[in-house]
């Protein structure tokens, strides 16, 4: 006797495409499933929670993690882009979101607009943070939220940001270099940042356009400056030469680094690329 399941139901909405299909309306049902999902999510976040209060950061968002993640589920079940292929799916939205959510940061900036998704998930997470978005490419299809300032170009020649308030949070999801992106942030005052797509020199071939050197690599010891990362891609083979500067600038600029958990083993929801949140030294201290 096989024992099987049942088509209990069918829905209407389009499959999503692309890698969306792997994830966009494949969701878990049963109360008591959905219970267990929170759990072992939640147990996720409490990682990040006590890794940053590790770092005596200030959390005033005050909310627990259950909290966080009920919040996270309600918004992103009303997201502006069903089908954010190209942009920051489930995965990234939720440390997008719980980042901004325990911060609650005066100021955020995002370079990376794309679609909206991140920054419209951020606004959600921390209604009182002022968020302002760059992207060098107009955007037709973005999600125009009053709660957001969109601006075109990139974020450093805005002279709105020359010095940047205490707390404020920067958000680097535009496959730059991270070194520059870093380096700008410190000579603007700033005191953290998100970074995406933080991949190590060993898996530069994960996304397209890599921002190398990433953060994995300005920390990695056992990548010796000089070494010639070389990695292929769809047909192309790319190469960068890591330099002793960008390993000084690394140890100059990063006071600690903070991984997001990676929650594709307890979803199985489309691998996110590695995210990871910094602490900067200021200019005088990185003199010393
Ligand atoms: C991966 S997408 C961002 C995804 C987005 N954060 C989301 O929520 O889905 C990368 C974006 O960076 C933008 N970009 C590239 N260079 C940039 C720059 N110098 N400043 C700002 N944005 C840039 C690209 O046009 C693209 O829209």
């Amino acid at each position: 006797m096989s024992v099987t399941y049942q088509v209990i139901g069918a829905s209407s909405t389009p499959p999503a495409t692309g890698k969306a299909e792997r994830e966009v309306g494949r969701s878990v049902r049963s109360p008591v499933l959905k219970a267990r999902l929170r759990q072992e999510t939640v147990a996720r976040l409490r990682q990040l929670i006590e890794a940053l209060e590790a770092r005596n950061l200030s959390l005033p968002g005050d909310e627990d993690a259950e909290r966080i993640y009920d919040r996270f589920i309600a918004s992103y079940a009303r997201r502006p882009m069903r089908d954010n292929a190209g942009g920051t799916m489930h995965n990234s939205s939720f440390w997008v979101f719980a980042t901004a959510a325990l911060l609650r940061p005066p100021l955020i900036v995002e370079s990376g607009t794309y679609l909206g998704q991140s920054s419209w998930m951020m606004a959600e997470a921390s209604p009182d943070s002022r968020i302002v978005t760059f992207d060098i490419v107009r955007e037709r299809l973005r999600a125009k939220d009053p709660r957001v300032a969109y601006r075109l170009g990139d974020w450093s020649d805005d002279p709105e940001f020359r010095e940047l308030p205490d707390g404020a949070l920067i958000y680097f999801d535009d496959h730059i270099s991270h070194r520059r992106r870093i380096e700008e942030t410190v000579a603007r005052g700033g005191a953290l940042a998100l970074l995406d797509d933080d991949m190590p020199g060993h898996a530069l071939y994960a996304t397209g356009a890599p921002p190398v050197p990433t953060r994995a690599m300005m920390q990695d010891a056992d990548l010796p400056p000089g070494t010639r990362c070389e990695w292929e891609r769809n047909g192309k083979v790319y190469a960068y030469d890591y330099t002793k500067s960008d390993a000084a600038s690394g140890r100059r600029h990063i006071a600690w680094s903070t991984p997001m958990p990676d929650l594709t083993p307890v979803n199985l929801y489309v691998p996110q690329s590695p995210m990871t949140l910094i602490g900067l030294r200021a200019e005088t201290e990185s003199e010393g």
